[in-house]
C-alpha cells in the first residue's frame, strides 16, 4: 500500500460507505449474513479456516487471505460444497454438472466426492491442465467446449435436460455466494479492524460473498473488487451501473485464465452495486511481479488470478488509503512452467515511495 495519497484521492474517497447500498439499487434480495453462517456450518471439517497472514517487508501492514492453501487451491470449494451440501437427497442422488475454466470444475469434483455424489464439468478446451488433470482425478466426468461463456452455458444446458442433473454455477448462486462469503466472517473474525479487503473479480461471486459478510460485520470497512485491466468488465459495469459484457477475444488476453469470464453475473451485479465500493485494475506486469513477490517474499503460491487483489495493494495506485488491509490470494492453481517462466522473469519495478521497506 503506498504510504502517501494525493488530495484528489482523498476527496474521491471521502467517508467510508455505509451498508445501506446505493440509491435506487435496494439491498432486498441479496445473500444475507445467517446464509452465509449457515454456509459456514455445512463447511465445517471440509475446508480449510485460512489464516491472515502478513505480506513481509511491506508497509504500512498487508494481511493476506491465501485460498490457495484450501486443499483443491482455491476459495472455490467453499461455495461448491455449499451448493452441493444444500441439495436434496434426490437431486444429489442424480449429480450435479458445473461450467467453469478450472478452479470451480476443481472445487466440485472434491466437495461432489466427499459428499458422494456423481459430477460432471464442462471446461473450456484451453484451461491450464494444473486444473483439469485435478479434476479429471477426482472421479468428475469432464466435458470440453469453446473458451467463450456462451458455449459453456450450452453444453451444460444439454446435459441437463439429457440427464437431469443440478446445475451448480461457478458465482451466480445464493449458496455458491453464501460459500464464498465465508471467507469475509473469516476475515471478520480473524482482524476485527479490518478496514479494506481487496478481492479478485471475475464472474463476481467471490466478491458478493465477501462483501455481504464484511458489510453485515465490520460496516467500515471498504471493499474493493480487483481485475486485470484486460478483462475490465466488471468496472465497466460498475462505472456504468449496468452490466457490461466484454467479447470473449478481449478477455482471453490477460495471463490471469481464472478471470477472463465476460460478464459478471446479474445477482453478482446486485452485491456489487449495492456493497461494493470500487472496483479497480491492474496490468499484466503488476500481476506477475505480484506472484514474483508472493513468492519470495510471502513463500506462497499465487496463481495469475489469484494474484490481482495483492497487486492492486502492492501498488497502491487507485485504493484508498488503510489502517489494515486485507488482499485475498484467491488461487494458486498455476502451471509449473508457467509459474516458472513468471519466476525467471527478471527484477521488478521499483516499488512506490514509501510503500515499502527492508525487512
Ligand atoms: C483463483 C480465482 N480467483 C478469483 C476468481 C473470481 O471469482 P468470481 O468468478 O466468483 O468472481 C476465480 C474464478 O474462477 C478464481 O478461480
Amino acid at each position: 500500500m503506498a504510504g502517501q495519497w494525493p488530495v484528489s484521492a482523498a476527496r474521491r474517497w471521502g467517508a467510508p460507505r455505509r451498508v445501506e447500498g446505493s440509491p435506487g439499487y435496494p439491498v432486498t434480495g441479496l445473500v444475507t449474513i445467517e446464509e452465509i453462517r449457515a454456509a459456514a456450518a455445512r463447511l465445517d471439517g471440509a475446508i480449510v479456516t485460512t489464516p491472515l497472514v502478513p505480506f513481509p517487508g511491506v508497509e504500512p501492514r498487508l494481511l493476506i487471505k491465501p485460498e490457495c492453501l484450501q486443499p483443491v487451491g482455491s476459495f472455490k470449494l467453499r461455495g461448491a460444497y455449499s451448493a452441493i451440501s444444500a441439495l436434496p437427497e434426490q437431486a444429489r442422488q442424480r449429480g450435479v454438472v458445473a461450467h467453469s475454466s478450472g478452479n470451480h470444475a476443481q472445487a466440485i469434483a472434491y466437495a461432489a466426492a466427499l459428499l458422494g455424489v456423481p459430477a460432471t464439468v464442462v471446461v473450456p478446451d484451453n484451461a491450464p491442465e494444473a486444473k483439469l488433470g485435478p479434476t479429471r482425478r477426482l472421479g468428475a466426468q469432464i466435458v470440453p467446449c469453446q473458451p467463450t461463456l456462451a458455449a459453456r452455458i450450452a453444453a451444460t444446458e444439454d446435459l441437463i435436460s439429457r440427464y437431469g442433473y443440478t446445475l451448480i454455477p461457478p458465482f451466480d448462486h445464493r449458496d455458491v455466494i453464501a460459500g464464498q462469503g465465508t471467507i469475509g466472517l473469516e476475515i471478520a473474525a480473524q482482524c476485527p479492524d479490518v478496514d479494506l479487503v481487496a478481492v479478485p473479480i471475475s464472474g463476481g461471486g467471490l466478491i458478493s460473498g465477501i462483501a455481504a459478510a464484511i458489510r453485515a460485520t465490520c460496516p467500515g470497512a471498504r471493499v474493493i473488487g480487483v481485475e486485470p485491466e484486460l478483462a475490465a468488465d466488471a468496472r465497466d459495469s460498475f462505472r456504468q451501473r449496468e452490466r457490461v459484457a466484454w467479447p470473449a477475444s478481449a478477455t482471453q488476453r490477460t495471463v490471469a485464465d481464472a478471470l477472463r469470464v465476460e460478464q459478471i453475473g446479474a445477482l453478482a451485479f446486485q452485491h456489487i452495486l449495492s456493497l461494493v465500493d470500487d472496483v479497480v485494475t491492474v496490468t499484466e506486469d503488476e500481476i506477475r511481479a505480484a506472484m514474483r513477490r508472493t513468492a519470495a517474499q510471502a513463500h506462497l503460491v499465487a496463481e495469475p488470478g489469484g494474484a490481482v487483489a495483492i497487486a492492486a495493494c502492492l501498488s497502491g495506485r487507485d485504493l484508498p488509503p488503510a489502517q489494515a488491509p486485507v488482499a485475498v490470494l484467491s488461487g494458486g492453481n498455476v502451471d509449473p512452467a508457467a509459474f516458472a517462466a513468471v519466476l525467471a522473469r527478471g527484477s521488478d519495478p521499483p516499488d512506490p515511495p514509501m510503500a515499502e521497506r527492508p525487512q
